[in-house]
């Protein structure tokens, strides 16, 4: 690996870094999407190839599959392992009970479902995605294509109801096509500005027919670890209720990081 990298792909490699002490040899993992995950799962490939480290990984799209694959770890499904120590993955947004808004790369369906399946689950983010209260970010809601525009319109007629500051929502895109999920449906993106009762929001899309899943990640998550671009990580419990720091130096000669005690 090369850590010539920009301060936010840092931050992201810093908090995947710090996310991999949760991991144990033996442990069933849920490999999170997007580019923080990524880290997570170059750093898990390393542990594998150059200390031993034994995990069996269940990926949350084709994409991480695919990489996770690329650096040698050993991939299942979630069928095959049923349930999962520790699943670690980005998020779009956390708030101050650890709440989260993802699906910004479109896999929120398996992610929700992997996480759920997880005796843990571990955030891993860069500073940016602390948010005070959720829905700057806007929330992906993954619907099947049959009637999508019908859903859409439901989903806009619900919105009227809720606690929620903006109500335009769009269908994602790929280019000039639709976007299609790892599951074959469309996600609508609702743009609320800020969620007030996300339970609520949550729980509510939910019944709408069409609708499979929304990017809510209520109770779910335990532990942010947030990466900064000075090589700081915070990792916050919400369980425990504590909050510790350690931090990464990034050492010139040897492209590592070492990891300094606190
Ligand atoms: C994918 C996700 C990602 O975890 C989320 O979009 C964060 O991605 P990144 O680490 O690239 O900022 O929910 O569906």
């Amino acid at each position: 690996m090369t850590y010539d990298l920009s301060p936010i792909d840092k931050a992201k490699f810093v908090a995947a870094k710090r996310a991999t002490d949760y991991v144990q040899s033996g442990m069933r993992v849920g490999l999170g999407t997007g580019s923080t995950a990524a880290w997570l799962v170059r750093c898990l490939g390393e542990m594998v190839r150059d200390e031993g480290l034994k995990i069996k990984g269940v990926p949350t799209s084709s994409r991480t599959a695919q990489l996770a694959r690329d650096v040698g770890i050993e991939v299942v499904s979630l069928d095959e392992a049923r349930w999962l120590d520790l699943t670690i993955d980005g998020a779009d947004e956390y708030d101050g009970n650890l709440n989260l808004i993802k699906g910004g790369g479109g896999a929120l369906l398996q992610e929700k479902i992997v996480a759920t399946a997880s005796d843990q689950m571990v955030v891993i983010a860069d500073i940016s995605k602390q948010v005070e209260t959720l829905g700057a970010f806007p929330l992906p809601v993954e619907v099947i294509p049959f009637g999508w525009q019908t859903t859409k319109t439901l989903i806009e007629e619900t919105l009227i109801g809720l606690d929620v500051l903006g109500r335009t929502t769009t269908l994602r895109m790929n280019g000039e096509a639709p976007y299609y999920t790892d599951e074959g449906n469309h996600i609508i993106d609702l743009h609320l500005n800020r969620i007030g009762n996300a339970r609520q929001l949550s729980l509510v899309l939910n019944q709408i027919p069409g609708v499979v899943e929304n990017g809510l990640f209520i109770d779910i998550c335990d532990v942010v670890v947030i990466g900064y671009g000075d090589g700081r990580v915070e990792v916050r419990d919400v369980n425990k209720g504590s909050v510790e720091e350690t931090r990464f130096d990034f050492v010139d000669n040897d492209n590592i990081f070492n990891e300094v005690a606190d």
